[in-house]
């Protein structure tokens, strides 16, 4: 997105062919996509409650908190699923077999490794296609990896789930594994869930799989903790998208006049974040020729983060021609990992 490095051709190869990354956002669908454009900003803030993507947390300052929340001790996702890889790993990796791994949302991959370790010893090439919009970020750590596991190609995409998923590259190993790891599929509403796993299924040939990390239900104290951490990092996330927002479209948001609001809804078994209005006031935004009206106490939803029940998730991905294979998780049953392989 805005901190994208890679290079503009359609495709570029460095460092001995090991090393592809193709642009998707680049060139065809670029210039007027979704993603670029805003009009998703606009779309959302004319929703009931006004709604921002939870994509706009992910600027360079956004993707560098993430990494601080992630260290946080009331913020037990990531160190939990951490902990399941490291046990499961090798179990994962005999199961499928030798594979080619795709990810979605890669990120600074570190999760990843746990994976690449256990594959490392059943194949001498390994093969990894990270699929992230930040293409800088992305860039960055598929060159850390390449120092690190000098039997490994990296054919990265830089876009969108939904461009990527329609243009994977044709596989090198036996077999294709999937992996959408950390409960990002938790940013996702049901419809949305839905129409996501309908591509992730298309994307699949027979007997190939799918790894998806989920945040399972849990005490909501445990929960609204995560969100609302002592050291206010999350606060600082949350309203860190207006900073993004005013200086990717010329606004004049004051992150000073709102609040950050996190908290648990246990009709819709969400998290929901939001950013409250502290006083009536108007902001515009210059590139994307809005005003935003708020009304003193007004909240914009920029997050929700659904916590699932493991079954129902299963339930749900066989109707998609998904099984569920394996599934682990840790001691507490606060997170949970599923292996479906495509009927
Ligand atoms: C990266 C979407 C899984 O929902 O827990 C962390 C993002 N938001 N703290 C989550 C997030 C606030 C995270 N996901």
């Amino acid at each position: 997105m805005g901190d994208m490095q890679v290079s503009k051709a359609p495709a570029s190869t460095v460092d001995g062919s090991r090393l592809q990354i193709d642009d998707l956002l680049d060139g065809n669908a670029a210039p007027n996509s979704d993603l670029n454009s805003g009009a998703d900003v606009i779309s959302g803030l004319a929703r009931i409650p006004k709604t921002l993507p939870p994509h706009y947390f992910y600027d360079r300052h956004g993707s560098h908190l993430f990494e601080q929340i992630c260290e946080l001790p009331e913020y037990y996702p990531t160190r939990t699923e951490a902990a399941i890889l490291s046990q499961y790993a090798d179990d994962i990796a005999q199961i499928t077999g030798p594979s080619d791994l795709v990810e979605l949302g890669s990120g600074s991959s570190t999760k990843t490794r746990l994976l690449l370790d256990a594959y490392a010893g059943l194949d001498d090439r390994l093969f990894y296609s990270p699929i992230d919009v930040s293409g800088g970020m992305l860039e960055q750590s598929a060159y850390t990896l390449l120092e690190d596991y000098p039997t490994l190609s990296v054919r990265g995409l830089v876009g969108t789930y939904e461009q990527a998923l329609d243009r994977l590259p044709p596989t090198s190993l036996p077999t294709r594994t999937i992996l959408f790891l950390g409960s990002t599929i938790g940013n996702l509403n049901p419809c949305e869930c839905d129409e996501f796993l309908d591509r992730i299924s298309r994307a699949l040939q027979p007997d190939e799989y799918f790894l998806l990390g989920i945040d399972l239900q849990k005490p909501k104290p445990i929960l609204e903790a995560a969100y609302n951490d002592s050291q206010n990092v999350t606060a600082q996330f949350n309203l860190n998208m207006l900073c993004h927002l005013n200086h990717r479209f010329s606004g004049d948001f004051e992150p000073a006049q709102f609040q950050h609001w996190a908290f648990f809804n246990e009709k819709e078994s969400q998290i929901e974040m939001h950013l409250r209005s502290i006083v009536s006031q108007t902001a515009l935004l210059e590139k994307l020729d809005l005003i935003v009206e708020l009304a003193k106490g007004e909240t914009i939803l920029t997050e929700i983060s659904r916590k699932f029940d493991p079954e129902a998730m299963q339930a749900q991905l066989s109707t998609k021609g998904l099984e569920t294979i394996n599934f682990w998780s840790d001691p507490q049953e606060w997170f949970g990992v599923l292996l479906c392989q495509k009927q």
